[in-house]
This record gives C-alpha cells, sequence and structure tokens, in this order.
C-alpha cells in the first residue's frame, strides 16, 4: 500500500469524515469492556489515536489515556478537541511508545495496525509496556475478514485494493504468537448505520479513508460518479450497519 502521511493528508478533513455518533462510540466502549478486566480505574494507552475519535470516550469509560500518534497535524486536531481532563496526547508509534515498561491495563489500536511498518517490533513494544494481564485490543479489518462497505462495489478496482491494505488474520496472530502473546477473544462487533447514504456519501467525499490514497485520478472519478449515481435514488435510506472484526490479546513474559 502506499503509505498515508498524515502530516500531509487527511488530517484537516478526518474529524469529519470519520467521525462516530454517540450511539456508535457506545457500542464501542461497551465492546472494549467486555474483553477489558474489571476493576477501575483503567490505565489506557490509545496507539495511533489520530484525532481522538476514541480516546476520551476510553477515559470516561476506563480511567486516564494516553494517546501515542505519531502525525503532529493529527495530534493537534485531537489536542485542540480534547475535552477530558484524563487524556493526554504524546507524540509516538506502535514501534516506539514513550511510557514506562508495565505502565498500562490495555493499549486499543484502532484502524492503525495496517499503517504500522515494522510489526514485529511494535509487537515487542506492545509487549513491553502492558502490565502482565494487560489486554491489546486490535480494531483492524483482515483480507480474510473484512466488513466489505456498501459502496466499496462502484469504485474500479475497490474490493481488490481494499483487501490488499490488511493482511490475513492468521499472519497478524503469527506476528503476535511470535513475540510471545495469546489470542484470547476474536469477535465482529456491529457498529451501527453512521446516517443516511446521503450522508455517507457526503463524508466518503472527503476522502478519510486509506483506500482512496491507492486509486486513480480516473478510478476515483468512475468511483465517485457511480456512486452518486446510486445515492441519488435513495438519499435517505439508511446506510447498512457494519460487523467490523476486532482481535483482543494479552502479552506472555518480556525477556
Ligand atoms: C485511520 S487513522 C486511525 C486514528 C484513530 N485510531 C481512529 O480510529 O480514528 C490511522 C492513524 O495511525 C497513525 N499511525 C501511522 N503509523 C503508525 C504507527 N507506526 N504506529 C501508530 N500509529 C500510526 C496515523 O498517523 C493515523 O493517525
Amino acid at each position: 500500500m502506499r503509505s498515508i502521511d498524515y502530516d500531509t493528508e487527511q488530517h484537516k478533513d478526518y474529524a469529519r469524515g470519520r467521525a462516530l455518533s454517540q450511539r456508535q462510540l457506545d457500542v464501542w466502549v461497551s465492546a472494549f469492556e467486555a474483553v477489558l478486566p474489571e476493576r477501575r480505574p483503567l490505565t489506557g494507552l490509545d496507539i495511533g489515536s489520530g484525532t481522538g475519535r476514541f480516546t476520551p470516550a476510553l477515559a470516561g469509560a476506563f480511567g486516564p489515556v494516553t494517546g501515542v500518534e505519531p502525525s503532529v497535524r493529527m495530534r493537534e486536531v485531537a489536542q485542540r478537541q480534547s475535552r477530558h481532563p484524563d487524556v493526554r496526547y504524546v507524540a509516538g508509534a506502535a514501534e516506539a511508545i514513550p511510557v514506562p515498561s508495565a505502565s498500562a491495563d490495555y493499549a486499543l489500536m484502532a484502524w492503525s495496525w495496517h499503517h504500522v511498518r515494522d510489526k514485529p517490533r511494535a509487537a515487542r513494544e506492545l509487549a513491553r509496556v502492558l502490565r502482565p494481564g494487560g489486554r491489546l485490543l486490535l480494531r483492524t479489518n483482515f483480507s480474510d475478514h473484512h466488513p466489505w462497505p456498501w459502496w466499496l462495489e462502484y469504485f474500479p478496482r475497490g474490493y481488490e485494493v481494499e483487501a490488499s491494505l490488511f493482511q490475513p488474520l492468521h499472519e497478524v496472530i503469527a506476528t503476535f504468537t511470535s513475540a510471545g502473546w495469546r489470542v484470547t477473544d476474536f469477535t465482529t462487533v456491529t457498529e451501527p448505520s453512521p446516517g443516511t447514504l446521503g450522508d455517507m456519501l457526503e463524508r466518503l467525499r472527503l476522502r478519510t479513508l486509506s483506500l482512496f490514497a491507492q486509486l486513480n485520478p480516473d478510478e476515483l472519478e468512475t468511483g465517485f460518479r457511480r456512486l452518486e449515481q446510486a445515492v441519488a435514488a435513495h438519499p435517505d435510506a439508511p446506510a447498512p450497519a457494519l460487523a467490523e472484526p476486532m482481535l483482543t490479546l494479552e502479552p506472555g513474559e518480556v525477556p
């Protein structure tokens, strides 16, 4: 995949293009709660926190959270929008997390694992920062477990390019088990509808999805033209809910 530089693209529109409704956020927080320890507070890390879509909600539900994000611009947006006293954002990446060893109860990686370049190193680094019994919540797609969105069919090479952004599930699991992790859960979370087809088209036009950076101008033009025609027939119909995979892992002993 062409790697995305969030400092030069997407940062301006990401929060709008990828906004979650309160209902959608509540569903995610409940899904995280189901696989996390029951005690409170929990110390959390939001790795690849972006514009902080999840970070304040994690703090509200579980306890203090550090958002770790490599892009200066994405971090700036997050900091401007942060409205929770238990949230802080720091520069860093999954391969280099600027917190002490064994200092966090959980780490969330939401839509960020596929951007990590050195995955074996990230698996070791994530194990270093979690306490024994800690949890990594990996909300990512897999090339063989993908919640294909309804609009993808309109884009030439849409399915092929989208699948190429993600690894198959067994490959992700192998990266972690090679670093001593074990899988504790694999589930799908049904994210409620994001609104109407018309709303969704407006958000897609902002192109805050990695797929759009991989398509050429002709493919984008064709795709959006076909999508607009399809949506024009039923702009107020609800966009379908998506069942999205989530893998939960527990680190082993750090050597
Ligand atoms: C699609 S956004 C997801 C942001 C946020 N987690 C969310 O769900 O809205 C991907 C984020 O991963 C970040 N990222 C890129 N490389 C990363 C890495 N090696 N480690 C952690 N995050 C990374 C990007 O800068 C970007 O903010």
